[in-house]
């Protein structure tokens, strides 16, 4: 039988090493290369980690050639129909299902902890009343750090998981507080007989001087859309969370790390920018033009909500995105023109050469703004609803990290070609 190994050979001294193969449940095998320096003095070299894989996981898994999402091997179309964003959390969290009694007694804890402290309320008047929700995000969410340092040692199994139930229960409270803030309007404390979703709407749009009730149908599409971005691999907020928490740091100064990860365009960010874009390019008429901008690679401008790292398939995230936003668009009775607009886009560049060769097609960003837009949720807080959604990802992965019999400060090494080593010259003889 052959044997399960690579070999690599130094070519220019004719040195080789045997490299051991590992297979996971799915997707493509992975070559050790843990032990490549010691016997051949080298490192590897992969900008953007295209081709590494930096951790074994149990969580999430994508097979980007079939469009296929699974949690703890549950596919997203499935949960998505059947579940709801807190059983999903009991899911990646713990690995399985909850019991009917199971998932009563999370949903309880979970509703148990959505108050913040006071004195955080004070931390929101620090901040400039213009400042981006996710900037006042990346703030509070590190300040929890010193609020709640009575379960910090992550070498306790207990103290992390009260970690984690306070970060998934206390993000929509202080998601919704950022938005209060930056209207000058009261902050509305979370209330225990709403759901999650549903307190996160409350607490957005509701006042003290008027009874509000929350439409279901808004609720519903915020579960879903948390739902979905639950978790996703190990993508670019998740491994910032990772290797913040590899240096044993606290888990809400590794969150806020993650929250700060997720705010850029090409992450999080695109939500918000698809939008924006949307709202850019103006009518069906101007589509041809832009599609022309992000052909030339001299233009920075890129189809925004389009292309992913590893979907070269439609993102199965975005399908069921773009069917509710027909089905939203229905049940709250909303014309929204530029959901015309992306569906003649995405129309136009699934056709398109230069998309088609690269195998680029909508991601899950692409249509989320569309719903959000419906449930008046504004364009600057897309992201934070993405952070809500994706902090038990973040969460689960950061606490496999730290149980894995591999855990290790994460630390990459690099290819120097810098100058070469040389002396100082005091300033007077330059
Ligand atoms: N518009 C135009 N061209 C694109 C796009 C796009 N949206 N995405 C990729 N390309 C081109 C890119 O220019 C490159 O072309 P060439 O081979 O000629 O140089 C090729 O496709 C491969 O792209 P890449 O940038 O090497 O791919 P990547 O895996 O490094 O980047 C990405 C993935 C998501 C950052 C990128 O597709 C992108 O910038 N998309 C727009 C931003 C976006 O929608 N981000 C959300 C991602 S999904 C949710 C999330 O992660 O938060």
């Amino acid at each position: 039988m052959p044997k399960d190994t690579v070999t690599l050979t130094d070519n220019s001294t004719g040195k080789s090493v045997e490299l051991p193969i590992r297979r996971g449940t799915h997707g493509p095998a992975v070559v050790d290369i843990g032990n490549l320096y010691k016997d051949l003095g080298m490192f590897t070299y992969d900008p953007g980690f295209v081709a590494t894989a930096s951790c074994r996981s149990t969580i999430t898994y994508i097979d980007g050639e079939k469009g296929v999402l699974l949690y703890r091997g549950y596919p997203i179309e499935q949960l998505a129909e059947g579940s709801n964003h807190l059983e999903v959390c009991y899911l990646l969290w713990y690995g399985r299902l909850p019991s009917k009694a199971e998932y009563d007694s999370f949903v309880d804890t979970i509703t148990h902890h959505t108050m913040i402290h006071e004195g955080l309320k004070d931390f929101y008047s620090g901040f400039h009343r213009g400042a981006h929700p996710m900037a006042v995000m990346v703030g509070v969410v590190g300040a929890l750090s010193a609020f709640y340092h009575d379960f910090l040692d992550i070498n306790d199994p207990m103290h992390r998981e009260v970690s984690a139930q306070r970060l998934i229960a206390k993000m929509p409270t202080i998601a919704a507080w950022a938005h209060r803030y930056s209207r000058g309007q009261p902050f509305i404390y979370p209330q225990n007989h709403l759901g999650y979703a549903e307190n996160f709407l409350n607490m957005m749009f509701s006042f003290p001087s008027e009874p509000y009730t929350v439409n279901p149908v808004a609720a519903r599409a915020l579960d879903l859309i948390l739902l979905l971005h639950a978790d996703h691999e190990q993508n670019a907020s998740t491994s910032t969370v990772r290797l913040a928490g590899s240096s044993d740091a606290n888990p809400f100064a590794a969150v806020s790390a993650g929250v700060g990860a997720l705010w850029g365009p090409l992450h999080g960010g695109a939500s918000e920018s698809v939008v924006n874009m949307l709202k850019t390019i103006g009518s069906v008429a101007n589509i041809p033009k832009f599609i022309e901008r992000a052909h030339d690679p001299k233009d920075t401008f890129r189809l925004m909500g389009f292309g992913h790292r590893v979907y070269k398939h439609y993102d199965p995230r975005a399908a069921i995105m773009r069917r509710t936003c027909y089905d939203v668009l229905k049940a709250l009775n909303v014309s929204d023109p530029l959901f015309e607009i992306a569906l003649k886009l995405e129309e136009i560049a699934l056709k398109d050469d230069y998309f088609v060769q690269r195998k680029l097609y909508p991601n899950v960003d692409f249509y989320s703004g569309i719903i959000l837009r419906a449930l008046g949720i504004p364009t600057s807080m897309f992201t934070v609803i993405f952070t809500i959604g994706r902090t038990v990802g973040w969460v689960s992965q950061w606490n496999e990290m730290l149980t894995s019999d591999e855990r290790k400060i994460g630390r990459p090494r690099q290819l120097y070609v810098g100058a070469p080593q040389r002396d100082y010259v005091p300033l007077e003889k330059r």
